[in-house]
Protein backbone atom coordinates (compact mmCIF):
# COMPACT_ATOMS: atom_id res chain seq x y z
CA UNK A 1 0.00 0.00 0.00
CA UNK A 2 1.85 3.71 -1.06
CA UNK A 3 2.68 5.49 1.76
CA UNK A 4 0.91 8.27 1.46
CA UNK A 5 -2.60 5.93 1.85
CA UNK A 6 -1.29 4.53 5.06
CA UNK A 7 -0.61 8.22 6.05
CA UNK A 8 -4.21 8.93 5.07
CA UNK A 9 -5.84 6.10 7.30
CA UNK A 10 -3.62 7.56 10.34
CA UNK A 11 -0.58 4.66 10.06
CA UNK A 12 1.46 7.33 9.39
CA UNK A 13 3.34 8.02 12.67
CA UNK A 14 3.40 3.90 13.55
CA UNK A 15 5.74 3.43 10.56
CA UNK A 16 9.01 2.91 10.58
CA UNK A 17 9.97 4.05 7.56
CA UNK A 18 12.16 6.65 7.47
CA UNK A 19 10.34 10.57 6.53
CA UNK A 20 11.29 11.90 3.23
CA UNK A 21 12.27 15.24 2.78
CA UNK A 22 9.26 16.02 0.55
CA UNK A 23 6.74 14.75 3.25
CA UNK A 24 4.32 16.93 3.88
CA UNK A 25 2.55 18.08 7.80
CA UNK A 26 -1.32 19.28 7.80
CA UNK A 27 -2.30 20.37 10.96
CA UNK A 28 -6.02 19.79 10.94
CA UNK A 29 -7.62 22.10 13.13
CA UNK A 30 -11.38 21.52 14.01
CA UNK A 31 -14.35 21.27 16.79
CA UNK A 32 -14.19 17.60 18.32
CA UNK A 33 -16.40 18.86 20.77
CA UNK A 34 -18.82 22.01 21.25
CA UNK A 35 -21.98 22.50 19.17
CA UNK A 36 -19.74 21.97 15.92
CA UNK A 37 -18.40 18.60 17.28
CA UNK A 38 -20.42 16.78 14.42
CA UNK A 39 -19.34 18.45 11.87
CA UNK A 40 -15.73 18.66 12.52
CA UNK A 41 -15.46 14.73 12.73
CA UNK A 42 -17.32 14.49 9.32
CA UNK A 43 -14.93 17.19 7.09
CA UNK A 44 -12.16 14.90 8.77
CA UNK A 45 -13.57 11.84 7.98
CA UNK A 46 -14.13 13.62 4.21
CA UNK A 47 -10.70 14.64 4.32
CA UNK A 48 -8.78 11.49 5.02
CA UNK A 49 -11.29 9.78 2.00
CA UNK A 50 -9.92 12.43 -0.44
CA UNK A 51 -6.46 11.97 0.91
CA UNK A 52 -6.84 8.34 0.35
CA UNK A 53 -8.28 8.28 -3.16
CA UNK A 54 -6.17 11.30 -4.67
CA UNK A 55 -2.94 10.48 -2.47
CA UNK A 56 -2.83 7.84 -4.95
CA UNK A 57 -1.64 10.04 -7.88
CA UNK A 58 1.57 11.08 -5.84
CA UNK A 59 4.38 9.20 -4.11
CA UNK A 60 4.44 12.16 -0.82
CA UNK A 61 3.84 11.68 2.52
CA UNK A 62 1.06 13.20 4.39
CA UNK A 63 1.28 13.64 8.12
CA UNK A 64 -1.74 14.84 9.97
CA UNK A 65 -1.89 16.51 13.45
CA UNK A 66 -5.40 17.36 14.65
CA UNK A 67 -6.14 19.87 17.40
CA UNK A 68 -9.60 20.14 18.58
CA UNK A 69 -10.54 24.37 18.22
CA UNK A 70 -13.75 23.47 20.43
CA UNK A 71 -16.39 26.30 19.05
CA UNK A 72 -14.08 28.93 20.99
CA UNK A 73 -11.55 32.08 18.74
CA UNK A 74 -9.20 31.95 21.77
CA UNK A 75 -8.85 28.08 22.00
CA UNK A 76 -8.17 27.39 17.91
CA UNK A 77 -5.76 30.31 18.43
CA UNK A 78 -3.83 28.58 20.36
CA UNK A 79 -3.56 25.33 18.92
CA UNK A 80 -3.26 27.14 15.70
CA UNK A 81 0.01 28.53 17.38
CA UNK A 82 1.35 25.54 18.32
CA UNK A 83 0.64 23.97 14.97
CA UNK A 84 2.77 26.54 12.82
CA UNK A 85 5.41 27.42 15.83
CA UNK A 86 5.97 23.96 17.31
CA UNK A 87 4.75 21.33 14.95
CA UNK A 88 5.86 23.10 11.69
CA UNK A 89 2.79 22.15 9.80
CA UNK A 90 3.45 23.23 6.01
CA UNK A 91 -0.59 23.63 5.62
CA UNK A 92 -3.16 23.91 8.08
CA UNK A 93 -6.89 22.52 6.76
CA UNK A 94 -10.08 22.66 8.33
CA UNK A 95 -12.08 25.67 10.95
CA UNK A 96 -15.77 25.40 10.85
CA UNK A 97 -16.88 28.74 12.64
CA UNK A 98 -16.55 31.95 11.06
CA UNK A 99 -15.71 33.60 14.63
CA UNK A 100 -12.69 31.57 14.41
CA UNK A 101 -11.73 32.04 11.04
CA UNK A 102 -11.65 35.74 12.34
CA UNK A 103 -9.53 35.09 14.89
CA UNK A 104 -6.71 32.90 13.40
CA UNK A 105 -6.64 35.37 9.75
CA UNK A 106 -3.79 37.18 10.93
CA UNK A 107 -2.06 34.87 12.66
CA UNK A 108 -2.32 32.32 9.10
CA UNK A 109 -1.61 35.81 6.93
CA UNK A 110 1.84 36.99 9.45
CA UNK A 111 3.22 33.45 9.51
CA UNK A 112 2.65 32.64 5.54
CA UNK A 113 1.59 29.59 6.32
CA UNK A 114 -1.05 28.28 3.49
CA UNK A 115 -4.98 27.75 5.21
CA UNK A 116 -7.35 25.68 3.25
CA UNK A 117 -11.23 26.75 4.86
CA UNK A 118 -12.93 23.46 5.05
CA UNK A 119 -15.61 25.06 6.10
CA UNK A 120 -16.68 28.50 7.94
CA UNK A 121 -18.11 30.96 5.69
CA UNK A 122 -16.71 34.28 7.11
CA UNK A 123 -17.19 36.79 4.42
CA UNK A 124 -14.16 38.78 4.97
CA UNK A 125 -12.11 36.27 5.17
CA UNK A 126 -12.11 36.24 1.04
CA UNK A 127 -12.73 39.81 1.72
CA UNK A 128 -11.71 42.69 3.27
CA UNK A 129 -9.25 40.83 5.10
CA UNK A 130 -8.39 38.21 2.22
CA UNK A 131 -4.99 37.14 1.96
CA UNK A 132 -2.95 35.14 -0.62
CA UNK A 133 -2.62 32.33 2.13
CA UNK A 134 -6.43 31.52 2.45
CA UNK A 135 -8.09 30.10 0.43
CA UNK A 136 -11.57 28.45 0.45
CA UNK A 137 -12.71 25.31 -0.71
CA UNK A 138 -16.30 25.44 0.63
CA UNK A 139 -18.32 28.54 0.48
CA UNK A 140 -19.16 32.27 1.72
CA UNK A 141 -21.43 33.32 4.36
CA UNK A 142 -23.25 35.74 1.24
CA UNK A 143 -22.25 33.31 -1.60
CA UNK A 144 -24.75 30.27 -0.13
CA UNK A 145 -27.54 32.58 0.92
CA UNK A 146 -27.56 35.20 -2.18
CA UNK A 147 -29.31 33.16 -4.76
CA UNK A 148 -32.06 32.43 -2.46
CA UNK A 149 -33.39 36.02 -2.00
CA UNK A 150 -34.23 36.31 -5.64
CA UNK A 151 -35.77 32.51 -6.13
CA UNK A 152 -37.94 32.95 -3.10
CA UNK A 153 -38.99 36.20 -4.41
CA UNK A 154 -39.92 34.95 -7.83
CA UNK A 155 -42.13 31.61 -6.16
CA UNK A 156 -44.05 34.50 -5.03
CA UNK A 157 -43.05 35.00 -1.26
CA UNK A 158 -43.50 38.56 -0.16
CA UNK A 159 -42.79 38.94 3.68
CA UNK A 160 -40.22 37.27 5.53
CA UNK A 161 -39.29 36.81 9.08
CA UNK A 162 -35.56 35.87 9.55
CA UNK A 163 -34.09 34.12 12.49
CA UNK A 164 -29.96 33.00 13.11
CA UNK A 165 -27.71 32.76 15.82
CA UNK A 166 -26.24 35.64 16.94
CA UNK A 167 -22.54 35.84 15.72
CA UNK A 168 -20.38 36.55 12.25
CA UNK A 169 -21.78 33.72 10.38
CA UNK A 170 -25.61 34.26 11.50
CA UNK A 171 -25.65 38.01 10.42
CA UNK A 172 -23.75 36.91 7.10
CA UNK A 173 -25.94 34.34 5.87
CA UNK A 174 -29.03 36.66 6.59
CA UNK A 175 -27.35 39.78 5.37
CA UNK A 176 -26.89 37.78 2.01
CA UNK A 177 -30.31 36.46 1.67
CA UNK A 178 -32.18 39.85 2.84
CA UNK A 179 -30.24 42.04 0.58
CA UNK A 180 -31.03 39.93 -2.34
CA UNK A 181 -34.67 39.34 -1.46
CA UNK A 182 -35.37 43.51 -0.58
CA UNK A 183 -33.77 43.76 -4.03
CA UNK A 184 -36.26 41.41 -5.85
CA UNK A 185 -38.90 43.16 -3.92
CA UNK A 186 -39.26 41.32 -0.84
CA UNK A 187 -39.73 42.40 2.39
CA UNK A 188 -38.26 41.86 6.15
CA UNK A 189 -41.39 42.04 8.47
CA UNK A 190 -39.00 41.37 11.60
CA UNK A 191 -35.64 39.63 12.30
CA UNK A 192 -33.99 38.37 15.32
CA UNK A 193 -30.21 36.92 16.64
CA UNK A 194 -30.56 34.61 19.28
CA UNK A 195 -27.97 33.71 21.52
CA UNK A 196 -25.19 31.69 19.79
CA UNK A 197 -24.31 28.28 21.81
CA UNK A 198 -26.79 29.18 24.33
CA UNK A 199 -30.69 29.65 23.56
CA UNK A 200 -32.18 26.29 24.04
CA UNK A 201 -35.63 27.37 24.06
CA UNK A 202 -36.68 28.91 20.37
CA UNK A 203 -40.23 29.63 21.53
CA UNK A 204 -40.56 32.98 22.49
CA UNK A 205 -38.62 33.60 18.77
CA UNK A 206 -40.83 31.77 17.25
CA UNK A 207 -43.82 33.36 18.71
CA UNK A 208 -42.66 36.47 17.29
CA UNK A 209 -42.39 34.95 14.01
CA UNK A 210 -45.76 33.87 13.64
CA UNK A 211 -47.21 37.22 15.10
CA UNK A 212 -45.08 39.34 12.15
CA UNK A 213 -47.55 38.98 9.37
CA UNK A 214 -44.75 37.18 7.59
CA UNK A 215 -45.32 34.52 4.79
CA UNK A 216 -42.65 32.45 5.47
CA UNK A 217 -39.50 32.32 7.92
CA UNK A 218 -35.63 32.13 6.64
CA UNK A 219 -32.92 30.93 9.20
CA UNK A 220 -29.18 29.63 9.36
CA UNK A 221 -29.08 27.20 11.84
CA UNK A 222 -26.49 24.23 12.03
CA UNK A 223 -25.14 21.25 14.33
CA UNK A 224 -26.88 21.05 17.15
CA UNK A 225 -28.72 24.13 16.99
CA UNK A 226 -30.41 22.81 13.65
CA UNK A 227 -31.95 19.81 15.52
CA UNK A 228 -33.91 21.56 17.91
CA UNK A 229 -34.88 24.58 15.80
CA UNK A 230 -36.33 22.22 13.29
CA UNK A 231 -38.06 20.26 16.14
CA UNK A 232 -39.03 23.14 17.89
CA UNK A 233 -40.19 24.70 14.61
CA UNK A 234 -42.48 21.61 13.88
CA UNK A 235 -43.68 21.45 17.43
CA UNK A 236 -44.91 25.06 17.57
CA UNK A 237 -47.20 23.84 14.83
CA UNK A 238 -45.82 26.18 12.48
CA UNK A 239 -44.75 24.30 9.42
CA UNK A 240 -48.46 24.49 7.60
CA UNK A 241 -48.68 27.87 8.07
CA UNK A 242 -45.34 29.26 7.92
CA UNK A 243 -43.32 27.73 5.28
CA UNK A 244 -39.49 27.31 6.70
CA UNK A 245 -36.84 28.25 4.45
CA UNK A 246 -33.22 28.70 5.04
CA UNK A 247 -29.39 27.81 3.71
CA UNK A 248 -29.31 23.95 3.64
CA UNK A 249 -26.69 23.50 6.23
CA UNK A 250 -30.58 23.51 8.50
CA UNK A 251 -31.18 20.34 7.00
CA UNK A 252 -27.65 19.25 6.39
CA UNK A 253 -27.93 15.15 5.85
CA UNK A 254 -25.76 15.14 8.77
CA UNK A 255 -28.02 15.07 10.86
CA UNK A 256 -31.46 15.59 9.16
CA UNK A 257 -32.06 11.80 10.09
CA UNK A 258 -32.18 13.40 13.88
CA UNK A 259 -34.74 15.85 12.62
CA UNK A 260 -36.87 13.25 11.55
CA UNK A 261 -40.37 14.04 10.13
CA UNK A 262 -39.84 17.87 11.78
CA UNK A 263 -37.44 18.27 8.41
CA UNK A 264 -40.06 17.34 5.38
CA UNK A 265 -41.29 19.77 3.40
CA UNK A 266 -38.41 22.47 4.36
CA UNK A 267 -36.97 24.13 1.05
CA UNK A 268 -33.16 25.49 1.65
CA UNK A 269 -29.80 26.05 -0.65
CA UNK A 270 -26.86 25.40 -0.62
CA UNK A 271 -23.47 24.50 -2.66
CA UNK A 272 -24.18 20.71 -2.49
CA UNK A 273 -26.59 17.78 -2.04
CA UNK A 274 -25.87 14.00 -1.68
CA UNK A 275 -28.47 13.75 -4.39
CA UNK A 276 -26.52 15.98 -7.62
CA UNK A 277 -27.04 13.57 -10.36
CA UNK A 278 -22.84 13.58 -11.74
CA UNK A 279 -20.52 10.85 -12.29
CA UNK A 280 -18.08 12.52 -9.61
CA UNK A 281 -20.71 12.52 -6.99
CA UNK A 282 -22.15 9.49 -7.63
CA UNK A 283 -18.23 8.22 -7.24
CA UNK A 284 -17.92 10.52 -4.22
CA UNK A 285 -21.15 9.27 -2.31
CA UNK A 286 -20.55 5.53 -3.16
CA UNK A 287 -16.93 5.39 -1.43
CA UNK A 288 -18.60 7.57 1.24
CA UNK A 289 -21.39 5.34 2.08
CA UNK A 290 -18.35 1.78 1.74
CA UNK A 291 -16.36 3.83 4.15
CA UNK A 292 -19.57 5.25 6.31
CA UNK A 293 -22.50 2.90 5.57
CA UNK A 294 -24.43 6.53 5.46
CA UNK A 295 -25.19 9.38 2.72
CA UNK A 296 -22.27 12.16 3.22
CA UNK A 297 -22.93 15.62 3.71
CA UNK A 298 -21.42 19.05 2.42
CA UNK A 299 -19.35 18.99 5.19
CA UNK A 300 -17.53 16.07 4.31
CA UNK A 301 -17.17 17.66 0.52
CA UNK A 302 -15.57 20.28 2.14
CA UNK A 303 -12.63 18.03 3.56
CA UNK A 304 -13.27 15.65 0.50
CA UNK A 305 -12.37 18.98 -1.84
CA UNK A 306 -9.67 19.71 0.42
CA UNK A 307 -7.43 17.12 0.22
CA UNK A 308 -8.17 16.88 -3.56
CA UNK A 309 -7.13 20.73 -3.28
CA UNK A 310 -4.12 19.77 -1.47
CA UNK A 311 -3.00 16.72 -3.76
CA UNK A 312 -3.57 18.98 -6.89
CA UNK A 313 -1.27 21.22 -5.45
CA UNK A 314 1.42 19.19 -4.70
CA UNK A 315 1.26 17.23 -7.91
CA UNK A 316 2.80 20.66 -9.17
CA UNK A 317 5.72 20.37 -7.05
CA UNK A 318 5.02 22.57 -4.53
CA UNK A 319 6.22 21.07 -1.07
CA UNK A 320 6.53 23.91 1.65
CA UNK A 321 4.80 26.97 2.77
CA UNK A 322 4.98 29.76 -0.07
CA UNK A 323 4.89 27.30 -2.77
CA UNK A 324 1.40 25.28 -1.47
CA UNK A 325 -0.13 28.63 -1.12
CA UNK A 326 0.58 29.76 -4.68
CA UNK A 327 -0.09 26.37 -5.95
CA UNK A 328 -3.17 25.91 -3.91
CA UNK A 329 -4.84 29.12 -5.53
CA UNK A 330 -4.80 27.96 -8.89
CA UNK A 331 -6.33 24.19 -8.40
CA UNK A 332 -9.36 24.03 -10.44
CA UNK A 333 -11.16 20.20 -10.71
CA UNK A 334 -14.61 18.84 -10.98
CA UNK A 335 -15.90 17.54 -7.80
CA UNK A 336 -19.11 16.14 -6.21
CA UNK A 337 -20.62 19.44 -6.00
CA UNK A 338 -19.73 20.38 -9.78
CA UNK A 339 -16.81 22.34 -11.55
CA UNK A 340 -15.19 24.50 -8.84
CA UNK A 341 -12.22 26.92 -9.43
CA UNK A 342 -10.94 29.45 -6.88
CA UNK A 343 -11.53 32.76 -8.13
CA UNK A 344 -8.00 34.76 -8.04
CA UNK A 345 -9.58 38.10 -6.90
CA UNK A 346 -10.44 36.51 -3.84
CA UNK A 347 -9.60 33.00 -3.00
CA UNK A 348 -12.75 31.79 -2.64
CA UNK A 349 -14.61 29.05 -4.80
CA UNK A 350 -17.07 29.81 -7.72
CA UNK A 351 -19.37 26.98 -7.77
CA UNK A 352 -23.35 26.11 -8.59
CA UNK A 353 -25.99 26.74 -5.75
CA UNK A 354 -28.94 24.03 -5.86
CA UNK A 355 -32.14 24.61 -3.93
CA UNK A 356 -33.53 21.51 -2.13
CA UNK A 357 -36.48 20.50 -0.59
CA UNK A 358 -35.88 17.87 2.19
CA UNK A 359 -38.99 15.20 1.82
CA UNK A 360 -39.36 11.06 2.73
CA UNK A 361 -37.63 8.95 0.79
CA UNK A 362 -36.96 4.66 0.26
CA UNK A 363 -34.19 4.78 3.21
CA UNK A 364 -35.13 8.11 5.32
CA UNK A 365 -35.30 11.12 4.29
CA UNK A 366 -33.69 12.85 1.35
CA UNK A 367 -33.26 15.60 -0.38
CA UNK A 368 -35.28 16.45 -4.12
CA UNK A 369 -33.47 18.97 -6.17
CA UNK A 370 -35.73 21.78 -6.92
CA UNK A 371 -33.30 23.98 -8.71
CA UNK A 372 -29.49 24.53 -9.78
CA UNK A 373 -28.91 28.19 -9.99
CA UNK A 374 -25.74 29.28 -11.68
CA UNK A 375 -22.03 28.74 -10.27
CA UNK A 376 -22.33 32.52 -7.97
CA UNK A 377 -18.66 33.91 -7.28
CA UNK A 378 -18.73 36.12 -4.78
CA UNK A 379 -17.92 40.31 -5.15
CA UNK A 380 -14.46 41.37 -4.10
CA UNK A 381 -15.93 42.80 -1.30
CA UNK A 382 -12.70 44.97 -0.38
CA UNK A 383 -10.04 42.15 -1.08
CA UNK A 384 -7.03 43.70 -2.03
CA UNK A 385 -4.76 40.47 -2.68
CA UNK A 386 -1.37 40.87 -1.62
CA UNK A 387 1.31 38.64 -3.24
CA UNK A 388 2.85 35.36 -1.98
CA UNK A 389 6.02 37.08 0.08
CA UNK A 390 8.51 34.41 1.39
C1 LIG B 1 -19.66 29.39 10.17
O1 LIG B 1 -19.52 29.75 11.35
O2 LIG B 1 -19.09 30.00 9.25
C2 LIG B 1 -20.52 28.23 9.85
C3 LIG B 1 -20.74 27.24 10.80
C4 LIG B 1 -21.53 26.15 10.49
C5 LIG B 1 -22.09 26.03 9.22
C6 LIG B 1 -21.86 27.01 8.26
C7 LIG B 1 -21.07 28.13 8.59
O3 LIG B 1 -22.84 24.97 8.91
Amino acid sequence: MKRSILAALGLATSLAVPVAAEDIKVGLLLPFSGVYAALGTEIETGFNLGLAQYGAETDVTFEIVREDTEVKPPVALGKAKKLILQDKADVLVGVVSSGVLSALRDMVHGAGVPLIVANAGNDEATGAACSPYITRMSFSNGQVNRPMGAWMAQQGIKKVFTLAPDYAAGHQMIGGFVDSFTAAGGEVVGQEFTPFQKTQDFGPYLAQAKASGADAVYVFYAGGEAISFVKQYDSFGMKADLPLYGSGFLTSPLYVNAQGEAAEGIITALHYAPTIDSGPNAAFVGAFIEETGRMPSEFAVHGYDAAHALIEAVKTGATDRATLATALRQVRFEGPRGALSVDPATNNLIQPIYVYETVAGEGGLTQKILAQLPAEADPINGCEMAPVSN
